[in-house]
């Protein structure tokens, strides 16, 4: 049986003052005997005083990305090493915006080579995840000219065996894959409920024959791009999508707490 999870992803948003407003808000909202597991990865500046604003509460505190050395000269990053030192539960890599893979691009197109993380990169930075045991969230998805040409379930399956070579099934156990289609991120086009749930049955299966049939059937896969409380049951309701991770609907703290309940 796997516990719903619902990811709220505040990208760079949110000083760390409207991040405390915002969880306050949010916790006076949320059902505290939910069963839904929740997480919220804020700008790693927030991430200290929301750890202690959350501590008694069942939801937990994640990041948006990490650096896979644990110290050393790699100006600007943050290793996992740090994050350990907040209790963080879940970090996300490979998200599409760090991969430099855009729906809607608002950046200047010889800017986006800034971001290039590649499938190697994404591997080591789950297995330095896994070596503090904390729960990457690996998304994978394709873009609209990628879905256009047919290649979508070619591209998951790459990203999936790029990013989770050399690992062993027994490490899969924490990890929660997201499906996020680049087209329906921050673009308002929602993928299709059932298109939805059959990428994320193929990605199962992927899982299925990467690894085994018990991890697979374990594994949780959310669905990301445009989930608002309006289409977040709908969503949540297929057979393979065990919840969501939510963009630009997570600031809101009264629509994110009602996309959770909706989990
Ligand atoms: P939106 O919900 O704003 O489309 O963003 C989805 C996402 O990228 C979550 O990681």
């Amino acid at each position: 049986m796997r516990t719903r999870l619902v990811v709220g992803n505040w990208k760079m948003n949110n000083t760390v003052t409207e991040s405390v407003a915002a969880v306050e808000t949010f916790v006076q909202h949320v059902d505290a005997k939910s069963s839904v597991d929740v997480v919220i990865c804020p700008p790693y500046l927030a991430i200290p005083r929301l750890r202690d604003l959350l501590r008694n509460t069942h939801i937990k505190v994640g990041a948006q990305d990490v650096f896979w050395a644990e110290s050393g000269a790699f100006t600007g990053k943050v290793s996992a090493k740090m994050l350990d030192e907040f209790c963080v539960s879940h970090v996300i890599v490979g998200h599409s915006e760090t991969r430099g893979r855009f729906g809607k691009l608002e950046t200047p197109e010889n800017t986006l080579g800034y971001f290039a993380e590649s499938g190697a990169t994404i591997n080591l930075k789950i297995s330095a995840l896994l070596y503090r045991a904390m729960s990457p969230i690996l998304c994978v998805g394709e873009t609209a000219s990628e879905r256009e040409a047919g290649q979508t379930e070619a591209v998951i399956r790459t990203q999936l065996e790029e990013a989770l070579t050399g690992l062993d099934a027994a490490e899969l156990y924490g990890t929660v894959l997201a499906y996020e289609p680049v087209w329906a991120i921050g673009t308002g086009n929602t993928c299709d409920s059932a298109e939805a749930q059959r990428v994320c049955k193929f990605i199962r299966g992927v899982v299925g024959e990467l690894f085994d049939e018990h991890v697979a059937s374990e594994l949780r896969i959310l669905y990301g791009g445009s989930v608002k409380s309006s289409n977040s049951r709908e969503l949540f309701s297929q057979p393979d999508i065990d919840g969501g991770l939510v963009g630009g609907a997570s600031l809101d703290p009264t629509e994110f707490s009602l996309i959770v309940m909706s989990a």
